[in-house]
């Protein structure tokens, strides 16, 4: 009999779809194209602001040792998220999708599998396809501007693979990872939200 593939492949597997979504999505696809203004950065970055100081917020609540297992101060991306929108000429307004997508993680602070779901689908995300995007738009925008991307932490790979085996040895009963991969789901579909939401501001600011 094979076994069943591990949690972390598991949560991978089922969301990959949802992953490719979100990646696909044409506000994201149109700035690493340069087919987007830096303010259009400028307004994504905003976005981000209000997103991880949610879920930055939540996570310092929790508490639980779930979540403390998973996260590394390394990781926390307010203060750079500052940082680049003090080189982009300041904090743009945020769009109803991010307020709604950070209010979903306020709510998250006493519930440590849910919350743990978000942290995968951020950090992890900016720890891999996050890398090329924050290249390309160093390039485009310059590296003053994408303090985002980067990491203090020196071996990415190991990073993630350590981060995998935890999710894999959370020792979650069925309920949990039902509820962990379900909010991951969540997770990527507020993502898309978000830049959908952007889409329309950006359409709205060039009209
Ligand atoms: C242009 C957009 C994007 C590209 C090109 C991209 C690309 C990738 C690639 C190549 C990987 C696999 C890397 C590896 O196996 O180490 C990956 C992983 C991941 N990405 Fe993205 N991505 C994009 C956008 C996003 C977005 C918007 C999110 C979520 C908000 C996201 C979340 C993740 C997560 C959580 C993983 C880890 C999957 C796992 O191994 O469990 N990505 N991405």
């Amino acid at each position: 009999m094979t076994e069943a593939p591990e949690l972390a492949v598991r949560l991978r597997d089922a969301t990959w779809s949802s992953h490719q979504a979100a990646a696909g999505d044409g506000f994201l696809t149109g700035l690493l194209r340069g087919e987007r203004s830096i303010d259009d950065y400028a307004l994504l970055a905003s976005q981000h602001l209000v997103v991880y100081r949610a879920l930055e917020t939540a996570v310092a609540a929790s508490g639980s040792g779930l979540v403390a297992a998973l996260h590394d101060e390394a990781l926390e991306r307010t203060a750079a998220i500052e940082a680049d929108l003090d080189a982009l000429g300041g904090i743009r307004m945020p769009t109803a999708a991010a307020v709604s997508y950070a209010a979903q993680l306020a709510s998250l602070a006493d519930d440590p599998v849910r919350l743990a779901a978000h942290h995968y689908t951020r950090y992890l995300g900016d720890l891999s396809g996050g890398q090329h995007i924050g290249r390309t738009l160093a390039r485009r925008f310059g590296a003053g501007t994408t303090s985002f991307y980067r990491f203090a932490i020196d071996d990415l790979d190991a990073f993630k693979a350590q981060y995998r085996t935890t999710i894999s040895t959370f020792g979650l009963d069925a309920e949990g990872e039902q509820a962990l991969l379900e909010e991951a789901g969540r997770a990527y579909a507020s993502a898309h939200a978000l830049h959908a939401s952007l889409a329309t501001a950006g359409a709205e600011a060039a009209a």
